[in-house]
């Protein structure tokens, strides 16, 4: 067999373990895993380096327009190569429809956008307006292009289906084996003690975090997985942010809910003291949901050790510490009206590694697991998220010594801040490819603007678990009439 790449004396990490081995790649494939593998027109040495599945980064608002109409500051191109820079091979960012638009302008949109990516991407659809001609005929056609995750969410006026419109969607997502993808939060509860708040003139960005309360969380968590049930429909939490949500999908997942969650970096790496930095400088941490208390860190980190989460997701909403961004309404615009988000795809896979490998909270496994294998099978992207024969040459080389001081230099978006400036990790990607081809080398970048490709995506992984049947839909408990 013939190579055209050839990575050698590495530390071959899966989900599953570690070896040392050599990866050969032919055509932007992965064509063996062996011991020693001789040849290749290129070599590559990864002496004392880790070889992992590049990262697949499964939440992204990359060209997105936010439900209030500010556009995100990284487009495909600048967040691509950010991405590429954190260890992704690959990503899946939404392409959102706003209301009064068709599924199938939306997609059309988001293809032109997403033409200028560096890495392989896919979309996973948001969806604002159900309508009898989007329920019936847009999203069977998206899912025929490979769409197969629908997004809704609990929150934002502009944005909230209500439970009928939820139990619209996850029925149509059961129908055609897609996965429904969820924001959490109640609506009713936030718009409450956003009134609150405004009544007393408490306006400050630390307001923020007071004006969605966990119990807002934990409410929404629980009625969304209830919903799912009731029609049977695999459901994916996504950005969970609380003790009690984590354990709320804990023991839904144990008593055989087809469930799915993430957490992100910014829930155990910042809290909401972060708010109440001086000026307006905690606008730079506004996020839904909010950032927590400390005491939520150690939860968070208890759950990702022992499995509560498939995956740890960025939630990369870059909006800039300016006009165009988090103060498009105004320099000291009250927090209800500053941006919703925080930058972080390219420090997503280094803080993880540093805060959770190279700290012993969990394995270079479950790094593996939680950065790229569970997102490829919770979504369906059957050629990546592992290194095997026959896969798609998505790889990163990591170096787990170098240490390195977290600078926005260093994240190369189109933002003029980190949140995550400062920090002291350890662990860097120095090679990351897509299929085979160089996409960053060494802190430089090798790709040119639109190599990547879209990738559709299969249904949901049927080896999933069988999930739950309402008695209402449940031949074997019903009385006599069958909801189908
Ligand atoms: O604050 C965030 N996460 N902004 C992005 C939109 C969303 O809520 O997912
Ligand atoms: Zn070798
Ligand atoms: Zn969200
Ligand atoms: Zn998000």
């Amino acid at each position: 067999m013939t190579f055209d790449t050839v990575i050698h004396g590495g530390t071959v990490v899966t989900a599953e373990g570690q070896f040392q081995g050599d990866v050969g790649i032919a055509q932007g494939r992965i064509a063996a895993v062996a011991e020693r593998i001789e040849g290749g027109a290129r070599r590559i040495d990864a002496g004392g380096r880790l070889v992992l599945p590049g990262g697949i980064e499964a939440h992204a608002h990359i060209a997105q327009e936010s439900s209030a109409g500010v556009m995100s500051a990284d487009d495909y191109l600048s967040g691509s190569i950010s991405a590429a820079f954190g260890g992704n091979s690959s990503f899946i960012p939404f392409a959102a429809q706003h209301r009064g638009q068709s599924v199938d302008e939306v997609i059309a949109t988001y293809d032109a956008r997403g033409a200028r990516s560096v890495i392989d991407y896919s979309y996973h659809l948001i969806i604002s307006d159900p309508t009898p001609e989007v329920l019936q005929d847009q999203l069977p056609r998206a899912f025929a292009r490979g769409i197969t995750s629908f997004k809704v969410f609990m929150t934002y006026d502009l944005m909230n289906l209500g439970d009928a419109g939820m139990l619209d969607i996850l029925t149509v997502a059961r129908t055609h084996g897609a996965i429904t993808m969820v924001h959490a939060e109640n609506n009713d509860m936030v718009k409450w003690m956003n009134r609150q708040l405004a009544a007393r003139g408490l306006t400050a960005p630390k307001y923020h975090a007071i004006s969605r309360p966990e119990l807002a969380e934990e409410e929404a968590i629980h009625r969304a997985i209830q919903l799912a049930k009731l029609v049977d429909a695999p459901l994916f939490i996504v950005h969970v942010s609380t003790a009690r949500g984590a354990e709320i999908v804990r023991q839904e997942k144990f008593n055989g809910a087809r469930l799915f969650a993430e957490t992100c970096p910014q829930y155990l790496a910042l809290t909401r003291d972060d708010l109440d930095r001086p000026g307006m400088e905690g606008a730079k941490f506004i996020c839904s949901p909010p950032l927590r208390g400390a005491d939520t860190q150690a939860a968070l980190w208890h759950h990702i050790a022992q499995g509560t989460f498939e995956s740890v997701s960025s939630d990369h909403a870059p909006y800039r510490f300016d006009e165009t961004g988090k103060f498009l309404n105004g320099a000291d615009a009250p927090y209800p009206k500053i941006a919703n988000g925080m930058p972080g795809i390219a420090a997503r896979l280094p803080w993880l590694f540093s805060e959770g490998v190279v700290k012993g909270r969990i394995t270079a496994e479950q790094f593996v697991a939680l950065s790229s294998t569970n997102a490829a099978r919770t979504f369906g992207c059957t050629t990546k998220g592992r290194i095997a024969p026959g896969m798609d040459a998505d790889i990163a080389i990591w170096n787990p010594e170098t240490r390195r001081v977290v600078t926005q230099a260093d994240m190369h978006d189109n933002m003029d801040y980190t949140p995550f400036e400062g920090m002291e990790l350890q662990g860097v990607p120095e090679i990351v490819m897509t299929r085979g081809e160089m996409i960053v080398e060494h802190g430089s970048l090798k790709a040119r603007e639109g190599q990547g490709r879209f990738f559709g995506r299969a249904p949901v992984d049927p080896r999933g678990r069988q999930g739950y049947l309402a008695p209402e839909f449940d031949p074997a408990q019903n009385f006599g009439t069958v909801l189908r």
